[in-house]
């Protein structure tokens, strides 16, 4: 049985996807707080600035797009549009949503990124659109998966033009643990249970009767890196179902110093509890 279930399990199948999005619509600050939205339109005019046109736009566990979305607003239609999630119907979803010369839309796993993100990778881009530089997203997955790994994978894929704009949801306030305690009721809550209690019932191997409970602990790889988890209590060791990741700003920093990736500007909504960077390859 695994201590933790991987994230790619709450979200792959289309039935898990609707119930992610019901969470998403009834307690995600991004679609009830304006300054939430406008973090994702702020970057575009660095973006413009540093990007030469044409471009690829590479949307990393983009769901929907929503967020790629609004900074396509502000942004040249791309030449071509990747759009890669673990849930192939929401990635579908992004691709039509999107406005882009070219588009596709593929089912792919985060943890393995050199499969698809490599340049020899076994997905057929278009000739043309192969040697574009590329505006990499990665919306609201750092909460989901361990952070070093995806991020020094990414830049492993990135060629010296290429462009990161990821986002990071902040425990509000400077401390952690107990920011992450003020936001819990963002998930203990009757939606996200019914989410998770259906990707409990998906899972196989099968897990054994249980509970759900949420509660905010350390990452187990970062102890001063604050988690909310839900854990399925059973009669053995507790699983974690779902964890969300909760840095300071200067975490998320120590992240894209570790990786190799070099800051080149950032933007945080006023209350801090989400914020957005945008990054390059490090020379
Ligand atoms: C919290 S949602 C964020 C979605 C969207 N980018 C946003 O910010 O609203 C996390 C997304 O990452 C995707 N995801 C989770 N684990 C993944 C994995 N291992 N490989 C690919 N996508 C994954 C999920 O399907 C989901 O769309």
């Amino acid at each position: 049985m695994p201590t933790e279930l991987p994230a790619s399990a709450l979200y792959s199948h289309p039935s898990l996807g609707r119930l992610w999005k019901k969470v998403h619509q009834a307690h995600s600050p991004f679609l009830h707080r304006k300054a939430v939205r406008l973090l994702y339109q702020k970057p575009a005019f660095a973006i413009r600035r540093l990007l030469s046109c044409p471009y690829a736009l590479v949307a990393l566990g983009c769901a929907d797009g929503a967020k790629e979305s609004l900074l396509l607003q502000k942004l040249l239609p791309p030449a071509l549009l990747l759009a890669f999630d673990t849930n192939l119907s929401l990635a579908r979803r992004a691709a039509r949503r999107l406005p882009a010369h070219q588009k596709m839309a593929r089912q792919v796993d985060l943890n393995s990124i050199s499969a698809f993100l490599n340049p020899k990778s076994k997905i057929k881009i278009p000739k043309s659109s192969r040697a574009l530089p590329r505006l990499l997203t990665l919306f609201g997955v750092l909460p989901n998966l361990d952070p070093l790994p995806l991020l020094r994978s990414i830049r492993r894929c990135m060629s010296k033009d290429d462009l990161l704009l990821l986002s990071a949801n902040f425990a509000p306030g400077a401390l952690g643990h107990r920011g992450a305690l003020a936001i819990l009721p963002q998930y203990d809550n009757r939606l996200t249970r019914n989410w998770l209690e259906a990707a409990i019932r998906r899972y196989r191997p099968k897990l054994p009767k249980g509970y759900l409970k949420f509660g905010t602990y350390s990452d187990p790889k970062q102890t001063a890196l604050a988690r909310i988890e839900a854990r399925w209590m059973n009669s053995n060791l507790p699983i974690v179902v779902f964890s969300s990741r909760r840095p300071t700003h200067p975490q998320v920093e120590s992240w894209i110093q570790a990786s190799g990736l070099r800051r080149l500007n950032r933007w945080i909504e006023p209350r801090g509890e989400e914020g957005v960077w945008l990054v390059t390859r490090r020379a």
